[in-house]
């Protein structure tokens, strides 16, 4: 050991002594047997210092990518067994994204050609973008912005308002109008589609029951009957402000309440949207019911 660590030594003196050498032989390119200790700790630093910046970009870019992954939910496994479907499926189905971060907050459903109803909540937490249809097509991608908003009265659960958002730009391509329906059918089921906890490129979606609750007593305050729709779900999706919901191609309602715990109710509220005809018939002509 010693013999071979002093020839080295050896080597690397006689080396660095002639000009053109050293120029060859700089920190790069020295051949590891050719190295001092020093030298080779050096090149193992660096190494090792490459390999905790790489592994530091990585990390820092799934924390990113998963920064409304909510670990709670994962463990518990609830939000896991939540059916998810594709974005492309549902083609009346606006997303609504903060400019700020992006951040999914709510869904709303496009009813004409220009207009996406949507619950009041989706416009408290700042300026917001819309994404509608496929995610990878160039011309859905972009995202669309609001061109004007009007607030339809709505006496739900926790939100007093709706509200109809235009955007002037040509959809066309990236999505399709829902009717409205106007009678609900008790005895079929219903589904709700909503906003997922896995971001934005799927749906969660489960399926209800009509109730016939009287709502009126759920809650304080007082509700008209008509325009709040009672549900029980089957799911294990929690059902946020805003979400679908669906009967045979119709869309009968928008969530006016947030469940996030389906431990503790199983009854989830939404806005009555027949109640409303009188409202969006006059904001825009386009919308059709059923
Ligand atoms: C997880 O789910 C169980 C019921 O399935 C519930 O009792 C528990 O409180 C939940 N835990 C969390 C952290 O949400
Ligand atoms: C919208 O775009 C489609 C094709 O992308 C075109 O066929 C249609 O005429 C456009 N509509 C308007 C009103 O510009
Ligand atoms: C509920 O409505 C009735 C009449 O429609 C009214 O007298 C009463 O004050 C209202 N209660 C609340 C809590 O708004
Ligand atoms: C509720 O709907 C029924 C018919 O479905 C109607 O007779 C009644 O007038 C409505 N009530 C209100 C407050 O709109
Ligand atoms: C929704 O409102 C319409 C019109 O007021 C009413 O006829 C219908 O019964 C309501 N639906 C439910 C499920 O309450």
């Amino acid at each position: 050991m010693d013999n071979e660590n002093s020839e080295n030594n050896k080597n690397i003196e006689e080396v660095s002594d002639t000009e053109e050498n050293k120029f060859n032989y700089n920190f790069i390119n020295t051949p590891w047997d050719d190295r001092t200790d020093r030298s080779r700790i050096t090149a193992i630093a660096l190494l090792v210092a490459i390999i905790v910046a790489t592994a530091a970009l990585v990390i820092n870019n799934l924390v990113i990518h998963y920064k409304d992954f909510h670990y709670e939910s994962f463990l518990n496994n609830t939000d896991i067994d939540c059916n998810v479907v594709k974005l492309e499926d549902y083609p009346y189905i606006a997303r609504i994204h903060l400019i700020s971060s992006n951040e999914l907050v709510c869904v709303g459903a496009m009813i004409s050609k220009h207009s996406v109803l949507a619950n009041e909540l989706c416009l408290k937490s700042g300026p917001i973008r819309l994404r509608i249809g496929s995610p990878t097509d160039p011309r859905c991608k972009k995202g669309f912005s609001v061109n004007f908003m009007e607030t339809i009265p709505h006496n739900g659960v926790i939100t007093k308002h709706l509200v109809l958002l235009s955007i002037l730009e040509n959809m066309t391509g990236c999505m399709k109008s829902i009717k409205i329906g106007l009678h609900l059918n008790p005895q079929k089921n219903l589904f709700i589609i909503g906003r997922s906890f896995r971001g934005g490129r799927v749906l969660s979606i489960q399926m209800a029951k009509y109730v016939k609750e009287d709502v009126t007593s759920v809650e304080l305050r007082n509700l008209s009957k008509n325009e709040t729709i009672a549900v029980t779900t089957f799911g294990k999706c929690p059902v946020r402000a805003g979400d679908l919901l669906v009967q045979r191609g119709l869309l009968l309602g928008l969530a006016s309440t947030s469940v996030h715990k389906r431990e503790t109710s199983k009854t989830v509220y939404f806005a009555n949207l027949s109640t409303a005809r009188k409202y969006l018939n006059l904001l825009d002509a386009e919308v059709r019911f059923s």
